[in-house]
């Protein structure tokens, strides 16, 4: 069976001015290229039906179970274009293999990796002058995604499948914040359970969390920060929609362990390159008293987040009901930044890719 998706309807594209007027100042997730990849499963034909058309609507019954029972799951993955002007894309490979996970807990057919590479690829060749040329970090953000598109009311897994990939050239997720983010810790909400889905990328964990997000903005935070509890005695899961890293005066970079928090490529990418910072990458449940404590004696001496539309972002202070605190001198750290410049250097071909995690297209 061919993975190819054909490019079956060229798009009439966006005029270049309003094109050129996108790149230069794009934002997050609200402009989108000219074409999309799909594709379709039913039980009976397996995926079928691969193709890039024009970007448009879906038609969808009003009774499609998506609508109802959230079986959703996406990825967010980047294309950069280096300086000679190639475009690459970065560990692929690994959304392909958590989308398909993600897909099993939802009760969502996988997703071969080579049809999640080949619609990625066939995109981004479609959309290629939308890959922005990069001044800071812009780069062209890929939503892969699949949904339930059977129109039927019971719950179970759907005989209709609709996957699909769009587009959206992007800058930093965080473009106005002061240098990094303060956190606020939500005694009000969880993100995840033992058993849940927390490990899944699906629509409806981060839609549950935009009440919590309202409610750190509410108390002047930029994104929330989770514990696996509702109380300080709890342990730290992640950060918004990021995950967690805390660099210690023992020249440790410790991160919550997987299980009910979602198995980051950047988190990944982070915890590989620690050692060329002389960090000792460290996989654990981290209390949410040890942080506190830590960053008040001094021996947390950074925190920042990662996540592939945040890349790292520093973590200036962190506020709950109970206390306000400032991380070290409140300004983004050293080994934070040092880190940060070494994933975008290899994304964007500064630096020298010694994982081999690039994958030209
Ligand atoms: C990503 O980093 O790709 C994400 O999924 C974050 C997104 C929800 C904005």
């Amino acid at each position: 069976m061919s993975s190819a998706f054909p490019l079956l309807r060229s798009a009439s594209p966006v005029p270049e001015a309003e094109r050129a007027a996108v790149l230069a100042a794009p934002g997050f997730g609200r402009h989108f290229t000219d074409h999309m990849a799909s594709a379709l499963w039913t039980p009976q034909a397996g995926w079928h039906n691969r193709q890039v058309t024009a970007v448009r609507p879906f038609s969808l019954h009003p009774a499609s179970s998506v609508l109802h029972y959230a079986q959703e799951v996406f990825e967010g993955l980047k294309a950069y274009r280096h300086a000679d002007g190639s475009i690459w894309l970065f560990r692929p490979e690994r959304n392909a293999q958590r989308f398909i996970r993600s897909a099993g807990r939802m009760g969502l057919p996988p997703l071969p990796e080579d049809d999640f590479l080949a619609s990625i690829e066939a995109l981004v060749r479609a959309d290629e002058a939308w890959v922005p040329v990069a001044t800071t970090q812009e780069s062209l953000y890929l939503r892969p995604f699949m949904f339930a598109s059977e129109p039927f009311l019971g719950v179970r897994p759907a005989e209709q499948v609709t996957y699909a990939v769009i587009a959206s050239p992007a800058q930093s997720y965080f473009a106005s914040a002061r240098g990094g983010v303060t956190l606020w810790v939500s005694t009000a909400y969880t993100r995840a359970g033992q058993g849940g889905t927390g490990a899944a990328k699906c629509g409806g964990n981060y839609g549950a969390g935009v009440a919590a997000q309202v409610e750190a903005e509410r108390h002047g935070c930029d994104q929330v920060l989770y514990l696996d509890g509702l109380d300080e005695e709890a342990f730290v899961e992640e950060a918004g929609t990021m995950n967690l890293f805390l660099v210690t005066s023992r020249g440790e970079l410790v991160t919550p362990a997987l299980g009910t928090i979602l198995d980051g490529v950047t988190r990944d990418t982070v915890l590989a390159l620690a050692t060329e910072f002389d960090l000792t990458p460290v996989e654990r449940p981290v209390p949410f008293r040890e942080l506190c404590v830590g960053i008040a004696d001094g021996t947390v001496t950074e925190v920042f987040a990662a996540g592939t539309a945040a890349v790292i972002t520093p973590v200036l202070g962190i506020k709950s009901t109970r206390r306000t605190l400032t991380v070290a001198d409140g300004e983004p750290g050293k080994q934070t930044q040092a880190l940060r410049d070494r994933v975008l250097g290899i994304q964007y071909g500064r630096s020298e890719d010694t994982h081999g995690w690039l994958r030209h297209v």
